[in-house]
């Protein structure tokens, strides 16, 4: 209804052949008034109302355009000029990647351009994310549903690892590679991957994405957010669902510390 009515207000304030309706068609002169029986009628009586030029003006109780945010109207401009237009600024092109994060736990950290954090993304089709892994730094296994990444490493050294699909006779492939400085490897829509750092050096990388809502999940977060009888049953003998909370409440922030025999070589205290 609200959305309804919004779209209706902007037709209304939108088309000058409303605005040229003579004053004796419309049967509310006080705009206060008509604004208020508005919002007590059905959807389609304010479309039927404002086809006959009964909504005279804009009034402010009445939603707006400029009530939706700016990626909402981006993301329903009618035309890209339309769209481009509505980014009035220069620099609202620009995104900086050099911006510090706050998740100390992490033993690195990504600054995500998806169109949430740079709108001038809205209509591209792509997003960006660059990152720092730390030394023996893990990024946990994850998967990017709605877009494949290619990434490229800038400095240091990232060992990669993805899986495919299940095979047709059950076995899974796990693709493993090494890549350092200007070297690329694709992880595909939807595979799940990891990459960590063997290194007692920062790793620094770019990645690149079709989507501009590329999104980020991590596969143990979301096994261990279903309830302890099914994981403990999914886990065999292994596990007791009362078991289950304490595993939960082990799994690291997104880029884990290390890698055990990395660990021994560059932080031998983080040894667990
Ligand atoms: C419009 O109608 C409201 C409510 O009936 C009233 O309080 C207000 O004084 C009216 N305004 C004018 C300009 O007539
Ligand atoms: C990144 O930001 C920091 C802190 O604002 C600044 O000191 C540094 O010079 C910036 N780096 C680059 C490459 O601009
Ligand atoms: C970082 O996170 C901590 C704890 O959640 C919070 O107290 C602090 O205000 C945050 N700092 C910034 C700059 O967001
Ligand atoms: C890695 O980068 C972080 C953040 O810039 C910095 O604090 C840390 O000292 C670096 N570590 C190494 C080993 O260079």
């Amino acid at each position: 209804m609200h959305l309804s009515l919004t779209i209706t207000a902007a037709l209304a304030c939108g088309f000058p052949v409303l605005a040229t309706v003579p004053p004796w068609r419309f049967p509310f002169s006080n705009s206060t008034t008509s604004s208020r029986m508005l919002s007590t009628l059905s959807t389609d009586e304010v479309m039927r109302s404002t086809e006959l030029g009964i909504i005279s003006t804009c009034t402010s109780s009445v939603p707006t355009a400029t009530s939706l945010s700016l990626n909402q109207q981006l993301l329903l401009a009618e035309t890209t000029s339309d769209r481009i237009n509505l980014l009035r600024d220069d620099s609202q092109f620009v995104f900086d990647f050099n911006r510090s994060q706050n998740e100390s736990e992490n033993n690195g950290e990504f600054v995500v351009a998806n169109r949430e954090a740079f709108p001038a993304l809205i209509g591209t089709g792509a997003g960006m994310a660059v990152g720092r892994i730390g030394p023996c730094g893990l990024h946990k296994f994850h998967v990017h549903r709605r877009s494949a990444e290619l990434q490229l490493v800038v400095q240091g050294r990232l060992v990669t690892e993805m899986v495919s699909g299940n095979n047709a006779d059950g076995t899974r492939r796990v693709i493993r590679n090494e890549i350092g400085p200007y070297q690329m490897t694709p992880f595909y829509q939807g595979s799940v991957h990891t990459q960590f750092n063997p290194d007692c050096t920062n790793v620094t990388f770019v990645s690149s994405f079709a989507s501009e809502d590329f999104g980020t999940e991590y596969m143990f977060d979301q096994l261990f957010a279903f309830s302890d009888d099914v994981i403990g049953a999914s886990f065999g003998r292994m596990l007791a669902a009362e078991d289950v909370d304490i595993l939960r409440r082990e799994i690291p922030a997104s880029v884990a510390f290390g890698v055990k025999q990395c660990l021994q070589q560059c932080d031998p205290e983080r040894i667990w």
